[in-house]
């Protein structure tokens, strides 16, 4: 049977992609924000998954007003390269799994959860920045990737209690699918940033902190943190670390903290970044 080993969780600021892009990650700025990664590429290299569910959000990249889907699922074969600002990223295509993808699409319908399924799809920063942070410059991406976006642009995004309960019935769809996988869920963006009016750059290290603390201990005040909080102490854009709880749900009830790394600033924003690992229940 497939089965979730990890869940990794990593900030996706499109600044630390054009470092990559540009050969720039051994510069004094931008080498503590990379430094912290390589515990986890040689980690990664060992446990070579073969599947991601990659929790990201699109920043109207792919999707925009016209459509803007709080859960959606990437069912297809392979998904381009798209992005704001700078354009998109010189990367490798991202390899899907649509078997997996389909099952776990068809699970969570089932389970109450109203997915939208994507054929079509162009992945932006928001889920390229983490391969390249896990995996550096390949020629191709060393696994496959189910995307899932979540819409934390436009009011109102889902509840951090939904993103969790959302992660436990991942969960439950991949220990049904009968193939034995060695499947991660990573979650991304955060942490603390606000890119815009008077309170941009504002970047909270005792609020992100602990946040990380209660990934593995105070599990249950952590799923319900309100929009409202994240807004004030994490700045308007800290509500990507909803995505966070996605991954953290998807591990059950307990989780064991492999590596942490956090850095600021990177371009006026927090760069975080965690391992976890499931503790099975009786272990
Ligand atoms: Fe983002």
């Amino acid at each position: 049977m497939a089965r979730i080993t990890a869940g990794i969780a990593c900030s996706h600021i499109p600044a630390l992609g054009v470092a990559s892009d540009l050969d720039k990650v051994a510069e004094p700025y931008w080498a503590p924000a990379f430094a912290g990664f390589d515990w986890t590429r040689q980690w990664e290299a060992e446990q070579k998954p073969d599947v991601v569910v990659l929790v990201y959000n699109d920043h109207a990249s792919f999707f925009d007003m016209k459509v803007i889907p709080t859960f959606a699922i990437g069912c297809s074969e392979r998904f381009g390269i798209c992005d704001e600002g700078w354009g998109p990223r010189p990367v490798p295509e991202v390899e899907g799994h649509p078997d997996l993808a389909w099952h776990i699409a068809q699970s969570l319908i089932l389970d109450e959860f109203d997915m939208t399924i994507v054929n079509e799809l162009d992945v932006d920063h928001g889920l390229t920045v983490p391969l390249s942070m896990l995996f550096g410059k390949p020629e191709r991406w060393p696994v496959r990737v189910i995307p899932l976006a979540v819409n934390v642009v436009t009011y109102p995004p889902p509840s951090g209690n939904r993103c969790w309960a959302l992660g436990e019935a991942i969960r439950r769809a991949v220990e049904s699918f009968p193939e034995n996988l060695n499947v991660q869920v990573w979650g991304t963006g955060g942490m603390s940033h606000q890119i815009q009016g008077p309170r941009a750059g504002l970047i909270n290290r005792e609020w992100d902190t602990a946040f990380l603390d209660r990934l593995s201990s105070d599990t249950d005040a952590l799923r319900h943190i309100p929009h409202i909080e994240y807004l004030r102490e994490t700045g308007s854009e800290g509500i990507e670390m909803v995505m966070w709880l996605v991954m953290r749900g998807a591990l059950g009830k307990e989780a064991r903290e492999l590596h942490r790394h956090y850095h600021i600033p990177a371009s006026n924003t927090a760069v975080g970044h965690i391992v976890l690992e499931p503790v099975e229940q009786g272990e």
